[in-house]
């Protein structure tokens, strides 16, 4: 994957400037490329279907400001501090949509009082529980309900329905606990939520899964007539092509199978959600870490980076590489006959002792040198924010927004 050149002009600059800081690992961010896609999929989404951030793919207000600038519809939070990062931002709580298990009566409480636009349901403990919060505020909460399919995408990084999972309700316990949950005085059964993987690169397999939300909600809708789903939440999943296999997921063939589906099965009146965090972020970020040392193990070469899973877990976390790029600094040598990477695949970690540290493994690169910047592409979602910065107790790396 080639890098831009006036990011590689930046990413020099900027690590100029970290070194008189001590610190030589650092994200930089140009959220134009998130502002452009999302102002491409307003434009060729089928009508009613709106398109949310699923902010945890990236927090800092940068991202948040920038979904907010290119217009989404709102957010999808999973947490109380996520809810208070989205006001800072600007966001309005009837722009904010709860998912994700385990919410605590503390954050339940925070949706009733603010009045979020939708709270989604994953358990029928959750389903009462917020109902009593209800309650005690005299209010009525929106929601929808979280369906774990029984479905799974075998080329997703990531399934988040099929089999037994802490996600959502099993779809085959829906018929079950729909008449329960609707019959709870202060909830407005709103519609359902199943979001079946991430990482997706099969447009097929995404349609599949959209589906398979609108026969469900038929045989609701058949079974229990006084029951509509007015919201219909797709969750995220459009997939990025970290292996850089030319399988870009395609949002054009998914709005033009969205449309055909919504036609077949005549829900154009009804409002769909797309709450999107990998594919709106991945490619605004670039990680970039100092070379600090190579060594040869066994055959193998062992680059070592200023920042490793501490700055940058996600590579570990899911077992993928991500693009890698050196940027030549041609630095002094510091003896010489230091080891050097020719041609050949590596093994790249970071200052951690554990061997868990990897960033990358089996990577190609043509070159580096001790003292070049590795700079991994890709970086915009799940980066910073999912990794264990405390670890070792190494500084936290700087996140600079060039544009
Ligand atoms: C409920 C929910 N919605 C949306 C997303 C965003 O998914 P993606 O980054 O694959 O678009 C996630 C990710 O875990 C999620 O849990």
């Amino acid at each position: 994957m080639l890098i831009p050149q006036y990011i590689k002009s930046k990413i020099k600059e900027v690590y100029q400037q970290q070194v008189q800081q001590g610190k030589r690992s650092f994200y930089i961010y140009d959220t134009s490329y998130m502002y452009n896609k999302i102002q491409h999929l307003k434009q060729i989404m089928p009508a009613g279907v709106d398109i949310f951030y699923a902010m945890k793919a990236n927090p800092h207000s940068y991202f948040l400001k920038t979904a907010k600038n290119a217009g989404v519809k709102g957010i999808e939070i999973a947490s109380l501090g996520e809810g208070m990062k989205c006001f800072e931002a600007g966001f309005s709580a009837d722009e904010i949509i709860f998912t994700g298990p385990g919410k605590s009566p503390e954050e339940l409480e925070w949706s009733v009082k603010h009045g979020l636009k939708t709270v989604h349901i994953e358990s029928l403990a959750e389903a009462y529980r917020l109902n009593q919060i209800a309650v005690k505020y005299n209010k009525i909460q929106n929601i929808l309900i979280r369906i774990n399919a029984d479905f799974d995408i075998h080329d997703a990084q990531a399934n988040f329905s099929g089999g037994s999972k802490k996600l959502g309700i099993d779809e085959e316990k829906l018929i079950d606990y729909l008449p329960i949950i609707s019959s709870l005085s202060n909830l407005k059964f709103q519609g359902l939520h199943v979001y079946a993987a991430s990482g997706v690169l099969s447009v097929d397999d995404l349609l599949t899964n959209c589906k398979l939300v609108f026969k469900l909600s038929k045989q609701i809708e058949e079974k229990f007539p006084h029951i509509k789903c007015e919201i219909i939440d797709f969750g995220g999943g459009f997939g990025i092509d970290y292996l850089q296999k030319g399988k870009n997921f395609s949002p054009e063939l998914y709005a033009q199978g969205l449309k055909e589906l919504i036609q077949e099965y005549n829900f154009q009146n009804r409002s769909f959600v797309l709450e999107l965090g990998r594919y709106l972020t991945a490619d605004s970020g670039w990680y970039c870490t100092e070379i600090i040392d190579i060594k040869d193990s066994r055959g193998i070469k062992q680059v070592i980076t200023a920042g490793g899973t501490n700055h940058f877990r996600r590579p570990a976390a899911l077992s993928i590489n991500h693009p890698v790029e050196i940027i030549e600094m041609n630095q002094p040598k510091i003896f010489d006959t230091q080891s050097q990477v020719t041609k050949e695949q590596v093994f790249i970690g970071g200052p951690l002792c554990n061997t868990a540290d990897k960033v990358a493994k089996d990577l190609y690169l043509e070159n580096a040198d001790i003292g070049d910047i590795a700079v991994f592409c890709l970086a915009g979602a799940y980066g910073l924010s999912m990794s264990h910065t405390d670890f070792l107790s190494h500084y936290k790396p700087e996140e600079i927004l060039i544009i």
